[in-house]
């Protein structure tokens, strides 16, 4: 069988590949412990999901505009007007199936080869492979710790050519959990627009945030900014409403109706019934307070996983101020041996976690960070602490 280039050219998502992996464990009997999650482990909030049953009860079931139903689109209208001070109007808004599909629209109507798309690292496992898909060239720009996981201007800027076509933003990141602020957000937008290049803004766990820490979009810190900023939401995260399937983005015009003109002729309109529930979601009445609810409870995860962590030797990590994701270094541990095998990198890490600990947790290398484990805290308390309480005593169990 001949398969073509383009789907050869790309990886598995690693991060599935370990949850099916932890699954499989779990199925043959192994008390494995899943830190892989990428989706909270809440419920979808009853008034979203009373919304999903009407809509199936009033025979909302039924293809509706391929780019979204306008109730829909008036609600992520009204949201952006009110959590980020954007102002968009139907036509410049694309509903489909999941962020990760905007991003891949996205990629595809803009796209060619030889372009080049600004990335930081780490970064969501999918966003290096869109871009290939559409052949054309992510270019990574590593961080790390001591930036606080976070580019500069000046990184940025040297990493222009006359190919670059788009930088990709994530804030609050996966996996590292870092946000910027409005100043660093600032300080790169000038970059941007000297380049003329266009910021995809991946917002999706914008809600999932701590201490006081305040979102905000690029595309709210001017007009010449917004036009030059597609922002990418979903329902998935905030709203713990992952198998709903709906993502959506907000751009220019001309950028809009050419990812619906795709949409129309591959998966035309994402499921009626789950856009009429994301309607609820998005400016339900009851929907704050559930989210309030849910933060609250990963806030208290992350505290407890930080103190834990401070307290593990070979491990080191800084405090994530959103999403529920938290990236601790494990290189502390490299050199060291394990079944006769010098643990060398993430993977290793991984691999002794898995056997000697039943511990599932993403190599960092899935990520783009060699140095790093993605430990999820979209899990219970209690599985947090029984698996820290293993990883704790098998890398005390590891020879120098
Ligand atoms: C940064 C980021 N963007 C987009 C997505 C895609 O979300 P969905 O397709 O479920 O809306 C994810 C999911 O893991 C993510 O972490």
């Amino acid at each position: 069988m001949k398969f073509a280039q383009r789907i050869q050219n790309i990886q598995p998502s690693m991060t599935m590949a370990i949850s099916a992996k932890a699954q499989a464990l779990k199925e043959q009997g192994m008390d494995v412990i899943g830190f892989g999650a990428g989706e909270p482990d809440f419920a979808t909030p009853e008034n979203i999901k009373q919304a999903g049953i009407d809509a199936i009860k009033n025979n909302d079931t039924h293809y509706t505009l391929v780019s979204g139903t306008p109730a829909l689109k008036d609600a992520i209208i009204e949201k952006f007007d009110r959590d980020n001070g954007l102002s968009y109007h139907r036509n410049q808004i694309v509903v489909s199936c999941g962020a990760k599909h905007s991003f891949y629209n996205l990629a595809q109507v803009l796209w060619d080869a030889g372009d080049e798309i600004i990335i930081p690292a780490p970064y969501w496992v999918s966003y290096p492979d869109m871009v290939i898909l559409a052949n054309a060239k992510p270019v990574i720009l590593n961080t790390d710790e001591s930036s606080g996981f976070k580019i500069t201007a000046e990184q940025l800027q040297q990493a222009v050519t006359k190919k670059t076509r788009a930088l990709v933003l994530n804030s609050p990141s996966n996996p590292t959990g870092s946000a910027y602020t409005k100043k660093e957000l600032e300080a790169l937008a000038e970059v941007i627009l000297k380049n003329k290049m266009l910021v995809i803004s991946d917002e999706i766990y914008e809600k999932i945030i701590f201490d006081g820490f305040e979102h905000c979009s690029i595309a709210s810190l001017s007009e010449e900014l917004k036009q030059n900023t597609v922002v990418i939401n979903g329902a998935s995260k905030c709203f713990a409403m992952t198998g709903w399937r709906i993502g959506y983005l907000a751009a220019e015009e001309k950028i809009a109706s050419a990812v619906s003109k795709l949409q129309g002729q591959s998966t035309s309109n994402p499921t009626s019934i789950a856009q009429a529930a994301c309607v609820e979601a998005l400016i339900g009445e009851q929907t704050p307070g559930a989210i309030d609810k849910m933060v609250t409870e990963f806030k208290k995860r992350r505290d407890t996983l930080m103190d834990r962590y401070a307290k593990i030797d070979g491990i080191s990590c800084p405090k994530p101020v959103g999403s529920f994701y938290t990236f601790p270094d494990f290189s502390g541990v490299y050199g060291r041996q394990w079944n006769g095998k010098t643990i060398k990198g993430s993977l290793d890490v991984a691999e002794f976690l898995l056997e000697e600990a039943q511990v599932a947790l993403v190599p960092g290398i899935a990520f783009g960070a060699d140095n790093n484990q993605r430990l999820s805290f979209a899990t219970s308390m209690d599985n947090i602490n029984e698996g820290l309480n293993r990883i704790e005593s098998a890398l005390k169990s590891l020879h120098p």
